[in-house]
């Protein structure tokens, strides 16, 4: 019944959804409505990273949901989850990145800081990476790597160039009429793809010596996933926005960029309100946000990720892995062909563990689980894989 209504009046994004009927979800694992236990090793695309329903988090939302719900478009009442939210993720990334502008996701983010850039540097064009994705909406996915996603809504905003992500020649193309250079930390939907520090630091170097801005996509990298809160801090570089949601919520929906106070200032005065959004910063997510930092700090999540990467690189040997990338507990199992990727996730939804793959590379197999994945369920999740690459 709820089945046939899906289908018939939800909006179909693929023609193949996994459609399991989800009655509930507890910690790392998904339950249908048929009574199955799923073991959830992508966390509705690297977003549950402390779990799904972390019992902090609950708390958080129904103690803010006692006191109030939206008010006031966010920076015009002083609201205390925002304030603190916004304090602690100040405090989280180095100087000069004082301030938090919140919206209500990824590609919105993405899409106030492409302003960002323009406003600040008063040039319009922009540089992306080739692979790159950063949402759905017009400007971001102008920024994206990919043709095949592009093609039908063109045209797209204008002035913008596509770099290859980890080249140091094409840095050569960022020049004093380059507004900002817009990176992914790693590479997420390309397929898990990881660049050299030396890169990072060539990068930065190259922005400053023109004025661009150096925007840092972290919005599958953030909140511990590649075994630091940030991924960047890994590069021992500064950007000059880092773009941040999907685990940033625990569950709820919620994204942000933040700059200096001295870049976000020019969203204040003309015009006024230069970025706006209605339920942006809402303060239930903002509780959930707040709650969900504190858990992975309190936790020492990001502190347990590497020895989590190494346990499923370590449990994940079959003949037709070709080769396994990884950042943490971002990885992509490559298996050269959808098809075969297609038969896994299959088998291994038969099997009671849901993966996936990637936007930008469908011939590798998705692992970006909770962080609060336990020993023992990596090696049970690798035993399934493996069983399921058997069939
Ligand atoms: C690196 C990256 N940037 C941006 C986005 C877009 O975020 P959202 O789906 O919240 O708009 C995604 C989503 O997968 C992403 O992985």
């Amino acid at each position: 019944m709820l089945r046939t209504s899906f289908f018939k009046h939800v909006a179909q994004t693929s023609p193949e959804p996994m459609a399991i009927e989800i009655s509930h979800a507890d910690g790392n694992y998904l339950f249908d409505t048929k009574g199955n236990k799923y073991l959830d090793l992508i966390a509705g695309i690297s977003v549950s990273n402390v779990g799904h329903r972390n019992p902090e988090v609950l708390t958080a939302i129904k103690n803010q949901a006692d006191q109030h719900l939206h008010t006031l478009v966010y920076g015009e009442h002083i609201q205390q989850p925002q304030v603190l939210l916004a304090e602690a993720l100040a405090n989280s990334l180095p100087a000069p990145l004082t301030q938090i502008c919140f919206v209500n996701s990824g590609s919105e983010a993405i899409e106030g800081a492409m302003k960002l850039v323009k406003r600040v540097t008063g040039r319009f064009e922009i540089l992306g990476c080739n692979n790159a994705y950063h949402g759905s909406s017009q400007g971001a996915l102008s920024l994206n790597g990919d043709e095949y996603y592009k093609r039908n809504f063109r045209p797209l905003l204008p002035g913008i160039r596509q770099i290859r992500f980890g080249n140091f020649d094409d840095l050569k193309r960022i020049n004093v009429k380059t507004a900002g250079v817009f990176v992914e930390t790693v590479q997420g939907e390309a397929g898990v793809r990881t660049a050299e520090s030396s890169y990072f630091k060539a990068l930065r170097q190259k922005c400053t010596e023109t004025g661009t801005m150096l925007v840092l996509d972290e919005i599958q990298t953030g909140f511990g996933r590649t075994g630091t809160f940030w991924g960047f801090t890994q590069h021992g570089i500064v950007p000059d926005i880092i773009v941040m949601a999907k685990g940033m919520g625990g569950g709820m929906p919620i994204g942000a960029f933040a700059a200096s106070e001295q870049h976000l200032l020019q969203f204040t005065f003309d015009p006024v309100l230069g970025h706006i959004s209605t339920f942006g910063g809402h303060p239930v997510s903002c509780a959930a946000s707040l709650a969900t930092m504190r858990f992975i700090e309190n936790n020492h999540l990001a502190e347990q990720v590497k020895e989590k990467e190494t346990l499923f690189r370590n449990h994940l040997t079959h003949d037709s892995i070709l080769e396994i990338r990884s950042a943490g507990l971002l990885m992509a199992v490559e298996l050269g062909s959808f098809d075969k990727v297609l038969q896994t996730i299959r088998h291994c939804l038969e099997m009671g563990v849901i993966t996936d793959w990637f936007l930008h590379c469908n011939t590798a197999l998705r692992i970006a689980p909770p962080l609060t994945i336990r020993p023992e369920e990596i090696r049970s999740a690798c035993e399934v894989i493996t069983a399921a690459l058997n069939k």
